[in-house]
């Protein structure tokens, strides 16, 4: 039976009660603030809750209230109080310091043994549901940790930073030959096709992490078959036909191997994301031998980027209030990006008119 804790200095209040619950549960009792902290004391990890009188010689129920919450007894414990108190400052005082409900005199003994019963069963559930968080915080906890540990291991391997050099090179050659036909593109039409690249490697934990994810096995050869996007450069145009313009004069390239490609701004995502992506095989030539190297790149515009920052911050971000909201607001700037992107686009056209 569960153990419940009686506080009353009306040695008629505790019996009654007493009579009351005395079926369903084991009682203890205390005749005022500091022999209920006493029992708790002795009791805490099996008091399934509080039955609490508010005015009392020695310690009254506040004080035991406020000495509860102290001891993050409150969190698990919760506390009814009993009182002929009604008064709505009362009350409140009380819920504020956290107490459950209330069990109001004179006695009614199917409402005591309901308040009762529907309040202890409510904190099982919440604490039980806070050990399934805490034990899948652990469990998260371990993972990251095995992460870096595989990571680390993966770095030590020889093979492994040997790929992960072609990669850099692979990252190397697409920098540069963007630079070339941006170069180019300003020489003959004074203007650039796209403003910046950036460029990313992908990182031991994350290449660890996707692998698990798909359910590969971590060895060199695998990630070099599965993984598309350890070499990742990103492409920042002004417009959006700048995108498909560089993209098609890119993959045009005799010796570059277009493998997929992902329009996601014809077809755009659920979130709004939009971006031209493109996985492709990059030759990289080597001292004896030319290799091909996987590289993704992902193409889009200024506005698409700052919409995409911001949506990943969100994203990655853990207790967002009314993230509902935030995505739908994020739905509709990205179309709002969208028609701004297209709007500039025409006004450009107006303005460059060939000479
Ligand atoms: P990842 O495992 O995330 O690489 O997904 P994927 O391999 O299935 O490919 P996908 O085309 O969905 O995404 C590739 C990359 O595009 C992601 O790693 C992100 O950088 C970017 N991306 C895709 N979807 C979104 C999105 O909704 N929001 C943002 N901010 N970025 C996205
Ligand atoms: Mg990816």
């Amino acid at each position: 039976m569960q153990r419940i804790l009686v506080v009353d200095d009306a040695e008629i209040n505790r019996d009654l009660l007493c009579t009351i619950l005395e079926d369903e549960y084991t009682i203890e009792t205390a005749e005022n603030g500091k022999q209920a902290l006493n029992r708790l004391r002795a009791h805490e990890k099996d008091t399934a809750a509080v039955l609490l009188d508010l005015q009392m010689p020695e310690m009254d129920g506040f004080t035991v209230i406020t000495e509860m919450k102290k001891n993050s007894y409150l969190e698990r414990i919760p506390v009814l109080i009993i009182s002929s108190e009604h008064s709505a400052e009362v009350e409140n005082r009380c819920l504020e310091l956290g107490v459950s409900d209330f069990i109001h005199k004179p006695f009614d003994s199917s409402i005591v043994r309901n308040r009762v019963k529907n309040t202890i069963e409510l904190f099982e559930r919440k604490n039980e549901l806070g050990r399934k968080v805490e034990e899948q915080e652990e469990a998260l906890r371990q993972r990251d940790k095995i992460i870096q540990i595989q990571a680390g291991k993966l770095k030590e391997i020889k093979a492994f930073n040997r790929l992960m050099m072609e990669y850099r090179f692979a990252i190397m050659e697409v920098e540069t030959r963007l630079k070339v036909l941006n170069e180019e593109f300003s020489h003959k039409f004074k203007r650039n096709p796209f403003e910046s690249i950036k460029s990313r490697l992908k990182s031991p934990e994350s290449i660890y992490e996707k692998l698990e994810r798909k359910g590969y096995p971590v060895t060199v050869e695998n990630i070099r078959e599965h993984l598309t996007d350890i070499a990742g450069l990103r492409v920042i145009c002004s417009f959006p036909d700048d995108i498909y313009h560089l993209a098609n004069l890119f993959t045009r390239q005799g010796d570059i191997v277009l493998l997929k490609k992902k329009d996601y701004i014809k077809c755009p995502k659920e979130s709004g994301y939009r971006s031209l992506h493109l996985i492709l095989s990059i030759p990289v030539f080597l001292s004896s031998e030319i290799k091909y190297v996987k590289a993704e790149i992902q193409f889009r515009t200024i506005a698409m980027d700052f919409w995409a920052s911001l949506e990943h911050k969100m994203r990655y971000k853990k207790d967002v209030d009314n993230a509902e909201e935030v995505a739908a607001q994020l739905r509709e700037c990205a179309a709002t990006i969208e028609m701004l992107d297209h709007q500039m686009q025409d006004i450009r056209d107006k303005i460059d008119t060939p000479d």
